[in-house]
């Protein structure tokens, strides 16, 4: 069994991805993951698990019953959410996650109200962490961070697990489990495909799946990269480039849309400079979307989804941040191994 404690963080930093997974799994638990850090992590037996387990808990928390069994399970466990970047879903979703489990939480939201502040590094801010929390869960905008942490906590006297995933995924499963599920399906992803991290995970999570096609309408400055495509291609998965939101809307089974991610500019007005009008949905578009198809967002938007759409039954972008909610219960659950006791409830 492959342990972080038994790899230097240089070794470990230079494995491609898929190859880091068997080092953040729980060696405990089959098919588990202990350290939640990016895609390349779930295949279908755990995505579909997961998917069970967060529709338990969706089921459970309906009733008082269920729900104070729900938070009778973690209350000796501790999280601490560290968001150095801005977040109201991530944030919120985690959070309400914690409470329905009975975990209570802490957290930093601006490392200027923490020791970084007076020049604590971020490592030695995130080894505190681990002193008085039992779980990090983090958005950060410095790549390589979590997994670095994710190093240095499973080889410090105190190892605890760090999250950070995004699971789309979820909706896209709860939408079709009742008409065929998540085979044979075209998925358009439009707006921003260069800077979106919800569409690299998202994209490479579907290749898990059956026949799923995937199609990139974007402008050319803002079209998805070489790297995601590159593994498209390795895994044999049908896709198309375009530039063409309408057409590519008609043979749709799910759209997703997101928003140009002008926070990472490097220059001042570089997104506002390119030309996006094409790449909204609207009215039009909403007619040309087939009758069982969806619309998604990882939210928060400006207006590349016009609010005429919210009242439609396809659009399921409120639905889609209620169940990060439910996914991100079920992922930490899981991580703290109560995954069959929850399933086991009431039978
Ligand atoms: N989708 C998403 O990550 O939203 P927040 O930035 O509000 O967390």
């Amino acid at each position: 069994m492959a342990k972080l404690t038994d790899v230097a963080w240089n070794e470990f930093e230079a494995l491609p991805l898929e190859a880091k997974r068997p080092y953040l799994a729980n060696p405990d638990l089959p098919n588990t993951p202990y350290h939640t850090l990016f895609a390349q992590q779930f295949d279908r037996d755990l995505l579909e698990r997961l998917a069970a387990l967060a529709n338990r808990i969706r089921f459970m928390a309906k009733s008082k019953e269920g729900a104070l069994y729900l938070k009778s399970l973690l209350p000796h466990k501790r999280a601490m959410l560290y968001f150095s970047q801005p977040s109201s879903r991530t944030f919120l979703s985690h959070l309400a996650a914690c409470q329905i489990l009975g975990l209570t939480w802490g957290s930093v939201r601006d490392a200027a109200t923490s020791s970084e502040f007076k020049g604590e590094s971020r490592e030695d801010s995130i080894r505190t962490f681990s002193s008085y929390f039992d779980m990090i869960i983090m958005r950060t905008p410095e790549k390589g961070l979590a997994e670095q942490m994710a190093w240095e906590l499973s080889n410090s006297y105190r190892p605890i697990p760090i999250i950070q995933a995004l699971l789309d995924i979820y909706t896209l499963l709860r939408s079709f489990e009742t008409k065929g599920g998540l085979r044979n399906r075209t998925v358009t992803f439009c707006g921003d495909l260069l800077r979106g991290r919800t569409v690299r995970s998202l994209s490479y999570l579907l290749t898990n799946f059956e026949n799923i096609r995937q199609v990139f309408v974007a402008p050319p400055e803002l079209q998805v990269p070489e790297d995601v495509l590159a593994i498209l291609r390795a895994k044999g998965v049908q896709y198309a480039i375009s530039g063409n939101l309408r057409e590519a809307v008609s043979l749709s089974d799910a759209v997703y849309m997101t928003r140009i991610q002008d926070e990472w500019d490097q220059s001042k007005g570089e997104s506002a400079r390119i030309d996006t009008h094409l790449f909204k949905f609207g009215a039009e578009e909403l007619k040309l979307l087939p009758p069982d198809g969806i619309i998604m967002h990882p939210l928060p938007r400006r207006d590349e989804i016009a609010t005429c759409c919210d009242r439609d039954p396809r659009a399921m972008y409120w639905r889609q941040m209620r169940n990060g909610m439910w996914i991100r219960s079920a992922l930490i659950a899981m991580t703290f191994g109560f995954e069959k006791q929850i399933m086991c409830f009431g039978a």
